[in-house]
């Protein structure tokens, strides 16, 4: 019997050229930043992978407790016969302990690292042959819209977006705003019972913050590291990871945990006939970490167009999971 093959869409790669621009430019500003969406090649991939085991690494372990703990009451805002629409999936590993709850008729897997979620999808497909499962490579950050066959799908059903891993707090609130009225215009197009379900991380004590962002392994370190070989191979230019260091800290004011890259001495970096002078302990700004409360997070679903809120939290409060539709 031939197995059943996940339909994968790659709308992705058309963007390159515009990716090398928004780099170039994040490397020339006075504080040089990066996406951290360049994060997430196939070595990024597995190295978060890695992060969500790290004792110190509590968002996963912390989402999946409210979920085990919680899950009946969480399970019933789960629309039946539902297409799930997972943005940012990775390995998929989530979906799979989901399905051990509840079952979507149609799961859709979004992901920048295509051919780690490509891989994953296979995976997951040849495990659960009663799904039918579909993997859209693409670059959410700017908008949210699907391959046109796919589209017109995702009215079919009620549909339930998913957004897990606190992967949110990457964005800035400005840009969590519109980011979120986009999820709600996709949920209204499902048919009635379509909602989101997201996991947030909540404001807490700097040094757990911190701790779960600068492990004692240096895994979150490598993961940092990563992103310069990364634009080496976007752009050809010729970072040494050697030369650099990583550093995490909360910034209190900005309620963000930011991951930096600091020059180890002064040096410059070359690509495509042009190059950047860094000066000891200057740093590139790859990564910012938004930290909510509960309050300020139910606001701002409301501000983006949803009308109904819930959410559950760990004992702790350190980390919360909302419906919202
Ligand atoms: C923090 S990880 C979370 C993975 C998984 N959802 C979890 O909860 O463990 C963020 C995921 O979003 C993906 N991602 C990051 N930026 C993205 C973007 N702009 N468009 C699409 N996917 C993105 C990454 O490849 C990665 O799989």
């Amino acid at each position: 019997m031939q197995l059943k093959q996940p339909l994968f869409f790659d709308t992705y790669k058309e963007n390159k050229d515009a990716d090398i621009q928004a780099l170039i430019q994040g490397l020339l500003c006075p504080q040089a930043t990066l996406s951290p969406k360049y994060f997430y090649d196939e070595m990024g991939s597995v190295l978060f992978d890695a992060i969500t085991l790290l004792p110190e690494y509590y968002p996963t372990r912390t989402e999946l407790e409210i979920f085990t703990q919680q899950a009946n009451e969480i399970h019933a805002h789960f629309p039946k016969s539902a297409t799930w629409v997972e943005l940012g999936a990775g390995s998929c590993q989530k979906a799979a302990q989901l399905f051990t709850h509840s079952k979507p008729s149609t799961y859709v897997a979004v992901d920048i690292s295509v051919d780690y979620l490509s891989q994953h999808l296979k995976d997951l497909q040849a495990k659960n042959s009663d799904v039918n499962v579909v993997g859209v490579g693409m670059d959410f950050s700017h908008s949210l819209t699907f391959p046109d066959k796919l589209q017109q799908q995702l009215t079919l059903d009620p549909l339930l977006a998913l957004y897990l891993g606190s992967s949110l707090g990457n964005f800035n609130p400005i840009e969590a705003l519109y980011f979120l009225q986009r999820v709600a215009n996709l949920c209204k197009m499902g048919q009635p019972g379509s909602g989101l379900i997201i996991g947030i991380d909540l404001v807490k004590d700097s040094s757990t913050l911190e701790r779960a962002y600068a492990d004692d392994l240096g895994v979150t370190a490598a993961f940092n590291l990563n992103v310069l070989r990364r634009v080496n191979s976007l752009l050809g230019s010729d970072f040494d990871v050697r030369d650099w260091q990583h550093s995490a800290r909360f910034n209190v004011q900005e309620s963000r945990v930011e991951m930096h890259l600091q020059a180890k001495k002064n040096l410059s970096v070359q690509w495509q006939g042009q190059q950047r002078h860094f000066k000891q302990d200057e740093t590139i700004h790859t990564e910012n970490s938004y930290k909510w409360s509960v309050k300020k997070f139910t606001t701002l679903l409301l501000q983006a167009g949803f009308t109904n809120t819930r959410h559950w939290t760990d004992q702790k409060s350190h980390y919360a999971l909302f419906w919202a539709n």
